[in-house]
């Protein structure tokens, strides 16, 4: 399917999704969200792609909502407006395939959140990141109130938070907000590697793990570790777990089919 601001390639089972609006920043107006949520509900349909990398054209990753769209808009639309854009990126964080943000430059405002909103981030070290909404007289809507904190913690992400301050990938990485920092041109094939590497795991698997980790850190701990062991238990009795099993015991590669 073509998109006017998203540009979509496919290489070894990898989708590379490139927000592509440079001219602006590549900054969200409410076109590119809706095309955001239909690449990704697209990609989950696709059986040639089983992971998802999500970078930007140009200087910047993404620098935010679009300002131009923000102004003159009521209560009502503006809760609307969060509540479609949290929707769609929420699908980036609960994909079962793996999404990582490949963050080349500025990950500002909406920029910042979609970034936090894929399940893992790997910088260039030229990014930048930042929550400026209240230099707006705005707090995040897409999540970064509440993704921030679970990320950095409570201090730091109220430091980013009320001053709006940008930090650059250095600082990002001393603070967990990214998982790795490397230089411009190792910020795709290093993003590629990562995937790849989890891309030779068993698919079930993958998914489960990305399923526990989300719904699990919502829950009591009691909870959680019940659901754990249920999960445990179905992929145990799976053909994918008697091959892995097998594999190590024959010690060659295993060849997972993801059933
Ligand atoms: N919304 C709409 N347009 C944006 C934008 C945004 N969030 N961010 C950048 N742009 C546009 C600029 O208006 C400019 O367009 P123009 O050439 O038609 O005037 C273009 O992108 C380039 O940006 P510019 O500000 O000239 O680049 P810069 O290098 O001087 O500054 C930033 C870069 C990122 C520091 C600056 O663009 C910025 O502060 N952007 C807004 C960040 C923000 O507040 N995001 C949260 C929004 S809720």
């Amino acid at each position: 399917m073509p998109y006017q601001h998203l540009l979509l390639s496919v290489q070894d089972r990898i989708a590379t999704l490139t927000v592509n609006r440079p001219d602006k920043l590549n900054a969200l107006n409410s076109a590119l969200i809706g095309e955001l949520g239909s690449a990704i509900d697209d990609l989950q349909r696709r059986e040639d792609v089983a992971g998802i990398i999500l970078t930007g054209a140009g200087r910047a990753f993404v620098a935010g909502a679009d300002i131009s769209e923000l102004a003159a808009v009521s209560a009502l639309e503006g809760k609307r407006l969060a509540r479609r854009g949290q929707e769609i990126f929420r699908r980036f964080e609960i994909s079962p395939k793996p999404t990582i943000a490949a963050v080349n430059g500025f990950a500002l405002g909406g920029g910042c959140e979609l970034a936090m909103s894929c399940q893992m981030r790997i910088a260039s070290d030229g990014a930048k990141f930042g929550q400026p909404e209240v230099k707006l007289g705005l707090i995040p809507g897409y999540g970064g109130t509440q993704r921030l904190p679970r990320l950095v913690g409570r201090g730091r992400a109220l430091q980013l938070l009320l001053t709006g301050e940008m930090i650059d990938a250095q600082e990002a990485y001393r603070i967990g907000l990214v998982n790795r920092v490397v230089t411009a041109d190792q910020l795709m094939p290093s993003a590629t590697a990562l995937i790849q590497q989890m891309l030779t795991n068993a698919p079930l698997a993958v998914a489960a793990c990305i399923d526990m980790v989300d719904r699990g850190l919502e829950m009591p701990l009691d909870d959680s570790l019940s659901l754990e062991a249920t999960q445990f238990g179905v992929l145990i009795a799976t053909t994918d777990t008697a091959e892995g099993t097998r594999a190590f015991l024959e010690k060659r590669a295993p060849r997972f089919r993801g059933a």
